[in-house]
């Protein structure tokens, strides 16, 4: 959440600073600014709402300079407005932030005391008026930071410019990911690679309790005990070109259309590219000597782990269990050292995940990430990180980075059943066959588009849609209803087909349409049975099913689409394309903003 950029450049820096927040946007979009140092003196812009608000006020009032710092907002504390957007200023400090300052209400009160009032309603100017009132009683801009950073509590990152100091950034991390980049006689500051890649691709994150001092020349990096720290410098290769839509009306229509495609190289990458795939999972991925397996994550990440509950418990009849990353570590649960961790997020930022795997560290047999980025801090924090190669997701509705969770967990899934003898080597070469498929069955899927979009415009008058799906298939119901919330705004609920009749079919009646995702399988029957239910109460199905399954179904539905045949373990990686198509649809057909709904942002860097 909040994306944060520092440049000390040697040119300008407003248009870099700006063209870093596009890259930061989907962190946040509630407001933005930028302030920079020039000829000594310090200056800021903001603006609410999208960073084009920004652009367009800089147009009539440029800011000049060519250090300066900026920041996209996800509001926490007080509501998006001018006064509550970064940078924050207190005389002759400014500071971006990103996270949430715990004690921000004592810190208040003890400005307050002292003659320091804030006029914003956020816990960043509280930072600002405390490095203040350390420079007005005679700190140096290091001395004041030093100090102040030793007094916040909670998880954050900032980055601090001063009046005056046209050659000075200061950056701080605790909990929240923040990044030094390196240039030619210039030097970055940002919340990932991603912001900083059309700059440098030299990139040193700071760890837990740092904090830096960076000119021109570099940065000098201390830990928490103000100890001088050696981080090591990586190269990072982020594709800066790979962020663009490429023709794409929105973020979100390239990333499901590109799903055939990743999913293949995830494929290739973890089962060989040869005529004969085998499982090619990373050394330390063993299975040996663990008795169960706890899946952690958040959201749309928190599907594909219950999806995977399915597999690991069908394929490889090793007991799984699955929670929400900010449920897990308050549960109190069991842990033992036969057990393996996994937790699975497209960020590798998210709060809540980081926070889970943080706890169960040390305590576990094997901490597992399974993540998009794979500098992220949930990578690094775990034991072994299995990157799931979606590329940059920019569409804050995850659709491929979902996906390639999935076709990651199902060959996790196999190399246990394989470890544990449930399927000899042939039936594992059966399966990866069987998932070798999905990258062209998606193809298929993908052309159902255009019938999706028709459907679309009807589910756009609903006020409430439900999804049904069984067995594996239930996440993936789950998943369908949060991808249309989120970016349709309409009510949404995923139910377990059979669990319909324990209170949900109340709802049902015509203007409440019920999307009912069903492959012919061994449990289809059931589910027809379900269906059958709902039309008997008036209520509109849509059946997405394959052929056969259409056939067997009967009429009745209100619109039925029909998808290729696909092995049943993996029909949600299949399924996870049309459900991710009506969502897109049906926003597009409400007009709503898709790549950046309203209230969300991309990471979620705060619990
Ligand atoms: C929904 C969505 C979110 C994320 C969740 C976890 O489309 O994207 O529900 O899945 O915030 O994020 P990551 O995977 O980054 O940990």
């Amino acid at each position: 959440m909040c994306g944060i950029i520092g440049v000390l450049g040697n040119h300008e820096v407003a248009p870099l600073l700006v063209e870093a927040l596009k890259r930061l946007e989907y962190r946040g979009y509630d407001s933005a600014g930028i302030a920079t140092v020039n000829n000594g003196k310090l200056d800021r812009r903001r603006a609410v709402g999208k960073l084009v608000n920004l652009s367009d006020l800089l147009v009539h009032e440029p800011l000049a300079g060519k250090s300066g710092i900026g920041h996209t907002r996800w509001a926490t504390h007080g509501a998006p407005t001018v006064k509550n957007a970064h940078p924050h200023r207190a005389g002759g400090v400014a500071v971006v932030h990103n996270g949430i300052i715990e004690n921000f209400r004592e810190l208040r009160e003890d400005l307050a005391a002292t003659g320091y009032v804030q006029e914003s309603e956020t816990d960043t100017e509280t930072v600002a008026l405390l490095i203040r009132r350390e420079m007005d009683q005679g700190a140096r801009p290091v001395q004041a930071a030093r100090a102040v950073l030793k007094r916040l509590q909670g998880a954050f990152a900032l980055c601090f410019l001063f009046d005056g100091e046209d050659d000075l950034m200061i950056a701080a991390r605790k909990g929240s990911p923040l990044a030094i980049g390196w240039g030619d006689g210039e030097m970055y500051v940002g919340s990932d690679a991603i912001a900083l890649a059309p700059m440098t691709d030299r990139i040193t994150y700071l760890e837990e309790g740092d904090w830096a001092v960076v000119t021109r020349k570099g940065a000098e990096i201390f830990d928490a005990e103000d100890r001088r720290a050696n981080r090591p410098e990586t190269r990072v290769a982020v594709n800066a070109t790979r962020i663009e839509k490429a023709g794409y009306k929105h973020f979100m229509a390239k990333e499901i259309a590109e799903q055939p495609v990743v999913i293949a190289d995830a494929l290739k990458h973890y089962t060989g590219g040869g005529a004969t795939p085998a499982l090619r999972l990373p050394e330390g991925l063993s299975f040996a000597g663990i008795d169960r397996v706890v899946l952690v994550a958040c959201g749309t990440a928190s599907y594909a782990c219950h999806v995977a509950k399915y597999w690991f418990e069908q394929i490889a009849g090793l007991p799984a269990e699955i929670d929400i990353a900010s449920e897990f570590r308050y549960r109190e649960p069991v842990l033992s050292d036969r057990m393996m961790a996994v937790f699975v997020s497209q960020s590798g930022e998210t709060a809540d995940t980081l926070a889970a795997l943080r706890h169960v560290k040390e305590k576990v047999a094997k901490v597992v990430a399974v993540v998009n980025v794979p500098t992220s801090s949930i990578a690094r924090e775990a034991d072994l990180a299995l990157p799931i190669l979606a590329g940059i997701e920019v569409g804050v509705a995850s659709t491929k980075a979902f996906t390639c969770q999935l076709t990651v967990l199902a060959l996790m899934a196999l190399q246990a059943a394989a470890e544990r003898g449930v399927l000899t080597p042939a039936q594992v070469a059966e399966r990866l066959e069987e998932l070798r498929a999905l990258p062209g069955l998606m193809n298929a899927a993908l052309s159902l588009s255009t019938p999706i979009s028709r459907i679309a415009k009807d589910l756009a008058k609903a006020q409430d849609i439900l999804f049904l799906g069984r067995g594996p298939m239930f996440p993936l119901a789950l998943e369908g209803a949060l991808k249309l919330k989120e970016i349709s705004y309409i009510h949404a609920e995923g139910y377990a087909s059979g669990e319909l009749k324990h209170g949900p079919i109340a709802l049902i009646d015509a203007a409440v349409p019920v999307i009912v995702l069903a492959p012919k399988d061994a449990l289809f029957d059931k589910t027809v049975s379900n269906m059958q239910e709902v039309m008997a109460r008036n209520g509109k199905v849509l059946l997405l099913s394959d052929a056969e399954g259409v056939e067997t179904a009967g009429p009745g539905a209100w619109k039925t689409l029909t998808l290729p045949e696909v092995a049943a373990l993996w029909a949600p990686i299949l399924y996870a394309v049309p459900a991710q198509l009506l969502a897109y649809h049906t926003a597009i057909a409400k007009g709503t903003d898709v790549d950046q709904p309203r209230n969300l942002a991309k990471s979620v860097t705060v619990e």
